[in-house]
Order: structure tokens, then C-alpha cells, then sequence
């Protein structure tokens, strides 16, 4: 499975939005990061099939999408980041109209409902009005929407986004193990819910894919540059005016602070083990020569 994204652009009246995107993704898990109107969601739309792009294409297997669009939504599963449920709807009604529209065969449909509710621990709920779940059991059912295909590409816009700490490692699972030969592209805020399993990360801004490559390769680029140091607590305030602190911890009267920062940034400081999100931090603030 190869899709590919050739020239895309998308403007909003006079909005460009979309910059350019080209990029090939295979079987896998992809994570796209960025912040807030970095134009992740109109991308994954534009790849989900629900809004076309302003110039450029997407390529199924070198096939142009605008030529089989209804094969193409056979083969994916979409969640999007909004989703609004009917309010009399059980959870079970819920999955089995989204069965229909997908054209699934009932007793198909009906296999692949109560596994995916057990799955993503929904099975007890079924029968319950989906109106009374709580945010986390609406991105549940949300996710088995999107799977009950089995589809080639799934397409997740803010999976996690409700979910609890033990919610999210259930979610990590769930998508490792169906991303088996099949392509995952997922977006999010939450930088560690990528970092094990995305064979890849894009990360975006203004419309572009600034980088596409491991977590490893993000992070080693920015290998001697993350930093601790104690900073005296009335001092916090002033030192966060001229780095990127991605995390305090107090220590009795004085502040650890971990610092993303090319130089030392006090005589004290010591470097320390990168991760993702420094890396993040590192890219969307340091670069950009914004202080946390
Ligand atoms: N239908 C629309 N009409 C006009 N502008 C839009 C429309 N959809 C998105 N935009 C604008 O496009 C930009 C990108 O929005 P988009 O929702 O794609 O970003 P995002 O990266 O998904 O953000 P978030 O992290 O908040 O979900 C924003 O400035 C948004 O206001
Ligand atoms: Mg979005």
C-alpha cells in the first residue's frame, strides 16, 4: 500500500492553508504532529475523502483517488476529530449504522462489533445511550467506528484526545497490533503517544511538512542540547523569559528545570537524555526563537 501526496494545496478563500504538501507513506504507523492551525485536519480530510484539495493529488498504488473514490473508502477507516452522535442512539446502534453506510454484510457487521467493543472495552456499554458516555468512551467508540472495515488505511485525526493514561496505552496497543501490513496515519498533541509506535513522524507548521523521519533521527538531532538545572524559585520567572523549558520539578526551595537549548544555559547545568517532546519543543519553540 502506497499513498502518495503530490503538490497539495488548499486555500480558504483567501487562505492558503495547505502549502504544498508531497509525501509517500507505506504500510505503518505515521504520526503528524504540529500545533494548533498547522492544517492537520484539512490534510487528513483531504486524504479521508470528505474535502477535496485546492491543486495536487493523492495516489492510491499510482492510482490518482479522484478515479476510485468509492473503492478508496472502502479500503479506509476515518475518525475524525470532531464526531457528533446521535443523542438516541445506543452505542451498538451507533456501530451498526456506521456498518451500513460502509456497506458491511450484517452478520459480518455484527462479528466485527462485539470484537472491536471488546477491543477498545466498550462491551458492557453497548446497550447504553451514547449520549451518557463519557469523552473517553466516545473516542472509544469512535475507533471501533473507524476499524470495523479492517480497513488498509486508517486515518485517526486526535485519537487519544479524552482518553486516560490507561486508555492511551490500550489505544498504542490496539493500533501496533493492527497496523500489521496496513498504513496508520495519526495526528495529536500528545507527543508520547506517537513515539513508540510511529514508524515515522511528520511535523507540521503553516501548512508544510517541515521533517518526516524516526523519532530516533528527531532526537539525535538535538543530542546536547536538552539540559537540567536548579534555579532558585523567585529566579523561575525571569529564566523562562530567555529558554525553552519543557519541564519544572521543585526540589525544596529551588526549581529543576529541564531546557532545550543549543548552549549551556547556567554554569550548573548538566545535560541530560533527550526524548521526543524536547525535540518537539525544540522545533516549534527554540527554533522559532520563542521561549516556553
Ligand atoms: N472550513 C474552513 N474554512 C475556513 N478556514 C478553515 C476551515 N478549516 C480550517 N480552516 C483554517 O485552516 C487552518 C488549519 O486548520 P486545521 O483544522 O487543519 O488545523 P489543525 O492543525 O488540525 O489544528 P488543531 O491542532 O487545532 O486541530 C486554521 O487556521 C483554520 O482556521
Ligand atoms: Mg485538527
Amino acid at each position: 500500500m502506497k499513498l502518495c501526496m503530490e503538490g497539495i494545496f488548499k486555500n480558504f478563500k483567501n487562505k492558503e492553508v495547505l502549502k504544498g504538501i508531497d509525501t509517500t507513506l507505506e504500510n505503518g504507523v505515521y504520526g503528524l504532529l504540529g500545533p494548533n492551525g498547522a492544517g492537520k485536519t484539512t490534510l487528513i480530510r483531504i486524504l479521508a475523502g470528505v474535502m477535496e484539495p485546492s491543486q495536487g493529488k493523492v495516489l492510491i498504488d499510482g492510482r490518482d483517488k479522484s478515479t476510485c473514490d468509492d473503492e478508496y473508502r472502502s479500503r479506509i477507516g476515518y475518525l475524525p476529530q470532531d464526531v457528533s452522535y446521535y443523542t438516541d442512539f445506543t452505542g451498538r446502534d451507533y456501530l451498526r449504522f456506521a456498518a451500513a453506510l460502509k456497506g458491511l454484510e450484517k452478520g459480518y457487521a455484527e462479528k466485527q462489533i462485539e470484537k472491536l467493543a471488546d477491543s477498545v472495552g466498550l462491551s458492557d456499554d453497548l446497550h447504553r445511550n451514547c449520549a451518557v458516555y463519557s469523552g473517553g468512551m466516545k473516542r472509544r467508540l469512535g475507533i471501533a467506528q473507524a476499524l470495523l472495515n479492517e480497513p488498509e488505511i486508517l486515518i485517526l485525526d486526535e485519537p487519544t484526545t479524552g482518553l486516560d493514561p490507561h486508555e492511551r496505552i490500550k489505544f498504542r496497543n490496539i493500533i501496533s497490533a493492527f497496523s500489521k501490513d496496513r498504513l496508520v496515519l495519526l495526528s495529536t498533541h500528545i507527543v508520547p503517544d506517537v513515539e513508540s509506535i510511529a514508524k515515522e513522524i511528520m511535523m507540521m507548521e503553516y501548512g508544510t511538512i517541515g521533517r518526516k523521519c524516526t523519532a530516533e533521527e528527531y532526537i539525535s538531532q538535538i543530542d546536547g542540547f536538552v539540559w537540567t538545572a536548579m534555579v532558585p524559585m523567585e529566579q523561575l520567572v525571569e529564566f523562562q523569559k530567555n529558554v525553552v523549558i519543557s519541564n519544572v520539578v521543585p526540589r525544596g526551595d529551588m526549581m529543576e528545570v529541564r531546557v532545550i537549548d543549543e548552549k549551556k544555559p547556567s554554569s550548573d547545568a548538566k545535560n541530560t537524555t533527550p526524548n521526543l517532546e524536547d525535540a518537539y519543543l525544540y522545533v516549534f519553540n527554540y527554533l522559532k526563537g520563542g521561549a516556553a
